[in-house]
Formats: structure tokens, sequence, C-alpha cells
């Protein structure tokens, strides 16, 4: 659960997504290099979500630190004849968190708003806190579709719970702002995010919105973070390229903690 020390009591988040980046070498000196970063950083909750076939050697070097690791994918399902998946059932003792719903998924993988929520049920039994994300394509928006997107993708992946788990976070995440090396303005930033919480407070009440975490994600960097954090209805950031450069990540996540973390 998140406990006080954010915005209105919310802790912040941070996540960093590496996709699909990193040798094992890579991967195992940029852990090395965030744990001696970010270990013990106050007030904040840090998450990195490295390909699966480094999650294991993540979650042995972060031992005993602050730092948490997540996967970026998982199935639903417990165990079975599914050939190339493992699921959050497998995950859980490697990984405390699990990405729900990226928009590469969703794209790239033709992952459904069905799946999403087997997902992130499969990841609440199996005792992880799923991150969904949500957001509308450049397309969507230009059509004037962007609360209606949100709001579609949000209910129907809550649609199992019948009421909100303090585990379960929401990125709002405009597909158009990813991967772009320009993130969208506080603003629209703002907007997004609001939306989420006006969402979680329809279907869940309002304290159940007021005490849920709300990030923002895309092109994050140490340069946007502060002022993306400093959003009255955001909580933190789900970083994708600035997370695979340590000091930057670093520089993100100090940004996001409550007085440099101090
Ligand atoms: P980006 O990715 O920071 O590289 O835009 C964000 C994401 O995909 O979560």
């Amino acid at each position: 659960m998140p406990a006080a020390g954010g915005v209105q009591g919310r802790r912040p988040l941070v996540g960093g997504n590496w996709k699909m980046h990193t040798t094992r070498e890579e991967a195992r000196s940029l852990v090395r290099e965030l744990r001696s970063e970010l270990d013990g950083l106050e007030g904040i909750d840090i998450v990195i979500f490295p390909p699966a076939p480094w999650l294991a050697d993540a979650h042995d070097l972060l031992a005993g630190s602050t730092l948490r690791v997540g996967a970026q994918h998982a199935h639903w399902e417990r165990s079975g004849a599914f050939t190339g998946a493992v699921s959050a059932h497998q995950l859980a003792g490697v990984v405390d968190y699990v990405l729900v719903g990226h928009s590469e998924r969703r794209q790239l993988f033709h992952e459904c708003d069905r799946a999403t929520a087997r997902l992130l049920g499969a990841a609440l039994a199996a005792g992880l806190s799923p991150l969904l994300a949500v957001g509308e394509t450049a397309a969507e928006r230009d059509r004037g579709e962007a609360e209606a997107v949100i709001e579609r993708q949000l209910l129907a992946a809550l649609d199992g719970l019948q009421r909100l788990d303090g585990r379960v976070a929401v990125a709002y995440e405009p597909v158009w702002a990813i991967g772009r090396g320009e993130s969208a303005t506080p603003s629209q930033a703002e907007e997004g995010c609001a939306t989420v919480r006006r969402i979680v407070a329809e279907r869940f009440g309002a304290d159940a919105a007021a005490r849920a975490r709300v990030l923002y994600g895309g092109s994050v960097s140490a340069a946007t973070a502060g002022e993306l954090a400093a959003l009255p209805s955001g909580d933190g950031a789900l970083v994708g390229g600035a997370s695979l450069r340590a000091a930057e990540f670093a520089g993100i996540c100090r940004e996001v903690a409550p007085s440099g973390g101090g």
C-alpha cells in the first residue's frame, strides 16, 4: 500500500520500462548503477521493468535495496500448454510489479481490453502490483475521442474488481507522446491524469480515486520530470527510453521524490 509522502498522501512512483533493450551484461551493470544511485531514496517507490530473461538477475542484484523489479508482461493462466508465455503466478517471488496494457502490447501484439482485465486480475491474485497503462493515439485524440478511449480501457481492465485494490496504479500514456523525445505538456498530462481519476471516482468512489496512484508516461526526461511530477493529479512517471541511462533515470527519480528524496 502507498504510504504517506506524496501529493495528498499518495506516495510517488517511478517506473523504468526497458522494453526489449539490453544484453545480459548491460542489464546487470545498469542494475548495479541504479542501485548505487538510488538505493534508499526516500518517499518514493522505484521499480524497473527489465526484459524477462534478466528479471531474476535484477531481483538478485537488488536484494536488500529499496528498488523493486517488475515484469513487462505476463500471462494470466497459472500454468499450462502456453508455449512462450510466462505466468504472473510464476513471476511471483521474482518481481513485485507487472505492466498491464502498455500501448505496444495493445498495438503490436493485439492485446485486447479483455486480456488486460485477465492479466490485472491474475497479477493481483499472484500478489503482484499491476501498473496499468491507458492512453489514446494521435488519431483518436484528433477525433476528440481521448476521454472515451481512456474510459473504455480503464473500465475494461478494472472490470473484475469490486473495489479498487491499493496495489493498482494507472499510467496515463498518450501514445502520441511515447518515444518521441517530447513529452505531453504539463496541462495535457494533467488533463489525462485527471480524467483517469474522475473515471476511477465514478466507478469506485471518491475515496478510492483520492488514494489511487496515477502516473504520466511518454518521453519523460530529467528535464521534464519535475513539472510533470508536480501535477495535482499525477503521482510520478512511467519512463521508457530515459530509463536505460542510469544518471538520467536517477535524475528523474530525484525530481519526483519529495524534496529530492531528502
Ligand atoms: P518513452 O516510453 O519514455 O520512451 O516515451 C514510455 C513508455 O513506453 O512507457
